[in-house]
């Protein structure tokens, strides 16, 4: 990666922790927030929302995917998350953004230093992905 790249990341990786901070998780005080980058450069921020009855919760992922489609963009490139523990995106996640993006690049930083694992392409964090083309089946003979 060059020096632009990588300042660039952490320059991501800043804001997403900005996000993390508007994360609203008062049942697991694990804040998470992320930035996804589309193909044209726009940013979308997302955080982790909780809720009472858990598993309605939202990862930080969804939030910012979600809020990228609302807005139009589905060309993504790039996603930065930042958690406590420079945790990776979960199951659930990784299925949610493979299918918009299979070649997302995935850089993971935490809440306090000033650096990053990645890029990760997320097919390799999620292998044999299950694909939208793997569901249409071949019209059956009645
Ligand atoms: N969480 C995320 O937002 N993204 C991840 O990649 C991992 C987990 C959230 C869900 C929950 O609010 C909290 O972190 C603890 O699991």
């Amino acid at each position: 990666m060059n020096t632009i790249d990588h300042a660039q990341a952490l320059a991501y990786m800043d804001q997403a922790r900005q996000v993390a901070s508007r994360a609203y998780c008062p049942y697991s005080n694990f804040s998470v927030g992320c930035v996804l980058v589309d193909a044209q450069g726009r940013t979308f921020e997302g955080c982790n929302v909780e809720n009472a009855s858990y598993s309605v919760t939202l990862c930080a992922e969804r939030t910012a995917g979600s809020q990228a489609i609302a807005q139009g963009s589905r060309d993504w490139k790039s996603i930065y998350i930042v958690s406590p523990t420079r945790v990776s995106p979960c199951g659930t996640c990784r299925q949610f953004l493979f299918e918009l993006a299979p070649d997302l690049q995935v850089y993971l930083g935490d809440l306090q230093a000033d650096s990053y694992i990645g890029p990760t392409p997320i097919r390799e964090l999620l292998p044999m992905a299950m694909e939208l083309q793997q569901t249409i089946l071949p019209h059956r003979k009645s």
